[in-house]
């Protein structure tokens, strides 16, 4: 028998009160994102980054024009989450510093994740999780189409913005993983003369490979609204077109984070493309 806690006339199991804690993440589990975006728009990651020395709340209030007891309030918040920390300088005074996690937040840090959340937390990205319940029980249109009305490559076509915002966002997380395989296997680069990045976006990926690795001519093959904003870069060309009719010819096919985008039946008709 699991001990009881009390209350009153009502007596809770262990498990019951665990549940009664356990009830805030499902009910409120929104929040921590919210107010990381918060911060991010304000940029208080980049401040206190760039700082020399840890700031008091009066600094960083001066410094945002804000209101000190709002953002009072963010602070604590997000300092229990560890994305700031807090020093003590006396008894009654703190000042803030930056974290681990608040160097993944700030704008355009080498190993930033800011834009992958200010995407992952936009109205356009939330929209879909409102229409998983429909889904579930039959509904034939994904999440993503039952919200907007398209699938979320023409959703970027006709959207513009939201297509950047996409692509800043994919980039984040492209430069973690090419880092990865680059510094964990760069033997798997060699001897390789020409790499298609299917798929690809912004063309970061390819672009990082062909950096370390420059005896290689890169292709990013995305769709042709991406390819048209995908910045220049010295030995990457970029390729506009559906994988679906045609993937350029190259020694290796590169399909990070594509494959697990498509059904198996897909992921069988763009391998056979390659
Ligand atoms: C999840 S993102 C991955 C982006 C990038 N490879 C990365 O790892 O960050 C999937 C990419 O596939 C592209 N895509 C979608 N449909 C495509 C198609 N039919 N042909 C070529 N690329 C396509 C999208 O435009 C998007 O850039």
């Amino acid at each position: 028998m699991g001990s009881e806690f009390k209350t009153g006339n009502n007596s809770f199991t262990n498990e019951e009160v665990a549940a009664q804690e356990e009830r805030w993440k499902f009910i409120l589990g929104f929040t921590p994102t919210a107010l990381v975006k918060c911060a991010i728009e304000l940029g208080i990651p980049d401040i206190l980054e760039n700082h020399e020395s840890p700031m008091t709340l009066a600094d960083l209030t001066l410094e945002l024009k804000c209101s000190q007891s709002t953002l009072y309030r963010i602070m604590r918040f997000l300092k229990h989450y560890k994305v700031f920390q807090e020093k003590p300088i006396s008894e009654t005074s703190v000042r803030y510093t930056r974290t681990p996690i608040s160097r993944l937040l700030t704008r355009n840090g080498k190993h930033s994740m800011a834009d992958l959340l200010l995407l992952e937390s936009t109205p356009v990205m939330l929209a879909p999780w409102h229409k998983l319940s429909a889904w579930v029980l039959g509904n034939e249109v994904l999440p993503f189409e039952a919200a907007h009305g398209n699938d979320l490559w023409g959703f970027g076509a006709e959207n513009p913005g939201h297509s950047k915002l996409f692509n800043d966002g994919m980039a984040c997380d492209a430069r973690a993983g090419v880092a990865a395989v680059i510094g964990g296997c760069p033997e798997v680069f060699e001897g390789v003369r020409t790499l298609v990045d299917v798929g690809g976006g912004d063309g970061t990926a390819i672009r990082l490979i062909v950096e370390a690795c420059p005896w290689i001519k890169g292709i990013n093959f995305d769709l042709p609204h991406v390819v048209s904003e995908a910045p220049e870069s010295e030995g990457v060309e970029h390729v506009g077109g559906s994988m679906f009719d045609h993937v350029p010819k190259a020694d290796v096919v590169y399909l990070m984070k594509v494959l697990h985008d498509w059904a198996d039946d897909d992921c069988i008709a763009i391998l056979k493309k390659c």
